[in-house]
Formats: structure tokens, sequence, C-alpha cells
């Protein structure tokens, strides 16, 4: 089966890192996170992909080279200018000549969803699209689906206002879809899929939904991409690369640490993401926070609370940062 997987977001809220590293050729505990989304696509069956790139789409032909990546064949679609994720799907499927029933998955999401399941699903309920869903604590930032005890989706509300979602059930972002559905995104704009799209099919009653209780992570925003790096760590025991150079009167506790990283003697660093060839200097400390590629922490600086230092930023020694962005965001 083809799957056309949606990576042309800016990544605006993992800023500063999606600055130079499009958000989808960012470390998942040691591996880009493309790799991982696509070696789960891979393992139900998925022989071909479609990149629908937009933003920074050189990161991942450079990386891929010979256009194959965990197994499976890639595309890459790069569309003229920001189509949208409905517009993206459909230059992706378009560019590719995709005439049978496809996958479309987004990019940053992390799971282990039973995908052979929703395309079982889809099938029996005879649609023209189906999407699987989660169930989250506060759906507000995300598509908030309501169906019928047959999985018709009723209502597909994007974002909605805190405190109005019809279900705690969100649209998790795997969808199977029938090559009809480009039929309903036109021409060369932008086009939403959760805006315009779905919605339109819900009124014509052709979209269905299958709820499941897989794992599932969205590793768009800070607090998700540090949380999703540390929970793979954990279950992979992936902690310290082999290259990194860790001084014996450091400590390192719960931390990721890259290729190439140095952190000094005195330094203490928790529940942090060091990324490859950082440097950590002498009795700094560095917790809940995330060090960009070849950035450079001066000695006894504390940079905690979901800092983030972007790929080759240098703070000076001393400096006491929580919460704080480097380079700071042009407002
Ligand atoms: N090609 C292309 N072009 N891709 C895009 C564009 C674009 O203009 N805009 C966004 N994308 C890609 C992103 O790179 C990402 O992989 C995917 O589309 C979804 O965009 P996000 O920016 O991550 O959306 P979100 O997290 O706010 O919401 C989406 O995901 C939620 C689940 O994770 C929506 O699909 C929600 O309905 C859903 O609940
Ligand atoms: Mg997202």
């Amino acid at each position: 089966m083809k799957a056309v997987v949606l990576v042309g977001g800016q990544g605006t809220r993992l800023r500063p890192l999606t600055l130079t590293t499009p958000k989808q050729m960012l470390p998942v505990a040691g591996r880009p996170m493309i790799e991982r989304v696509l070696a789960h696509l891979a393992a139900h069956g998925v022989d071909e992909v479609i990149l629908s790139l937009g933003y920074r789409p050189d990161a991942f032909r450079v990386a891929y080279p010979d256009g194959r990546c965990a197994g499976v064949r890639l595309q890459y679609a790069v569309e003229p200018e920001p189509r949208d994720t409905a517009g993206g799907i459909a230059f992706a499927a378009r560019f590719a000549g995709l005439g049978e029933t496809f996958l479309v998955q987004n990019g940053d999401v992390l799971t282990d969803l039973d995908i052979t399941a929703l395309v079982a699903f889809h099938q029996r309920a005879g649609g023209v699209a189906s999407i699987s869903l989660t169930p989250v604590d506060d759906p507000s930032r995300y598509g908030v689906v309501a169906t019928d005890d047959r999985g018709r989706v009723t209502a597909f509300v994007e974002k909605p206002e805190p405190g109005t979602a019809p279900s705690n059930l969100i649209n998790a972002g795997t969808y199977v879809l029938e090559p009809e559905v480009l039929d309903h995104i036109s021409g060369d704009e932008p086009v939403s899929i959760e805006r315009e799209t779905f919605p339109a099919l819900v009124s014509e009653g052709l979209l269905f939904a299958l709820a499941s209780d897989a794992d599932w992570v969205d590793a768009g925003t800070v607090v998700t991409y540090l949380h999703a790096n540390l929970s793979l760590a954990r279950r992979e025991e992936h902690w310290v690369d082999a290259r990194a150079d860790i001084d014996p009167a450091a400590v390192v506790s719960g931390s990721i640490i890259g290729a190439g990283a140095v952190v000094s003697e005195g330094a203490c660093v928790e529940r942090a993401l060091v990324m490859g060839g950082a440097r950590v200097g002498r009795s700094a400390i560095i917790r809940d926070s995330i060090i960009g590629a070849g950035a450079v922490v001066g000695d006894g600086a504390v940079i905690e609370a979901l800092s983030i230092l972007g790929d080759g930023v240098a703070v000076e020694a001393g400096l006491a940062a929580s919460g704080r962005l480097f380079p700071a965001p042009v407002s």
C-alpha cells in the first residue's frame, strides 16, 4: 500500500529548533522522527511513501539521497508554496498518480496504532475516508470528532474553543482515503483537510472513524516533543550515545545525550535532551530543557523549565534561564 506522509509544515511550535531543522528531521531518542513514522507504516505493509514537502525539503533529500528510508521507497513531492494539509495531500497524490485506496499520515505523530485494522474498518464501513481517533484529556488543540454508533462521523471541529468540544475523541492523524476525496480538493490553492474537506465529507455522510487506545503522541510542541524523547528513551534504553563525552564528575539522569556531545566536570543534566555535538560547560545545570545540536552552554549557567537553545547557539557562563528560547522569538 502507498502512503502520503505530511512533513511540509513550518513547525512553529518547536522554534527555534525548527528554524534550522524541519520538525520531522528532529531526533526522537536518537533517531529522526520521520524514520520512526515510516518504520511503523512499513510494519503495516506500506512499501512506498510520498513525502508531502514544503518547508526545508532539502533536509530530507540530503538525509535519504537514494530514496529509501526505514524500509520504504520514498518519493519527494515538493509543493510550490504552502498548500496546507489537504492541498499538500492532493499535490502529493497527483504527483505520484495515486489511483487506489491510500494512507495519509501526519508526520509528527508517534503511535503503535494498528493501521491494518483501520484499513479493514475502512473497507467494511464503505465511506470515502476513514480516520483514526484517540482519546485525550484536553481536546481543544486538536480536531475533535463525534460519531454515531456505527462509526459514521457526525461532527468534525478543528481546534474548538476550550469547553465546547463535542467529545474527547480527537483526530489522531492517520487516514485511509479513496482517490475520490481528491475531487473535493480544488486545484492549486491551500486547503485544510481538517477545516474544509472533512466537514464537507461529514455533511455528505461519507466520513468514518475508528477509535483506538494505542499509544499516541503528537510530538509537535515543546512539552510533547521532550516527553516523546524521554519516554521512548526509557522504553528503548537509549540514553547516552556511545560517542558522547561525559566527565566522570558530571551527573546525568533521565536525559538523552547525543553523539559527540560533551558534558563537563560538575555539570548536572536532568530530564533533558542534549543533541549531538552540543557542549555543556563546567558546573552548568540543565533541567527539563533542550540543547540543540552544536549549542554551547557556558560554565555555571542554569538552563531549566522548558528552555530551548537552537542549533549552534551559545549562552554565556553564569546565565540563568527559565522557560526561555535562544534565540528569542522575533515578535
Ligand atoms: N505539505 C504540507 N504543507 N504539510 C503541512 C502543511 C503544509 O502547508 N501544514 C502542515 N503540514 C504538516 C505538518 O508538517 C504535520 O506533519 C501535519 O501536516 C499536521 O500539521 P500540524 O501543524 O502538526 O497540525 P496540528 O498538530 O496542529 O493538528 C493536526 O494534527 C492533530 C493530531 O496530531 C490536525 O490534523 C488535527 O486535527 C489533529 O488532531
Ligand atoms: Mg501536529
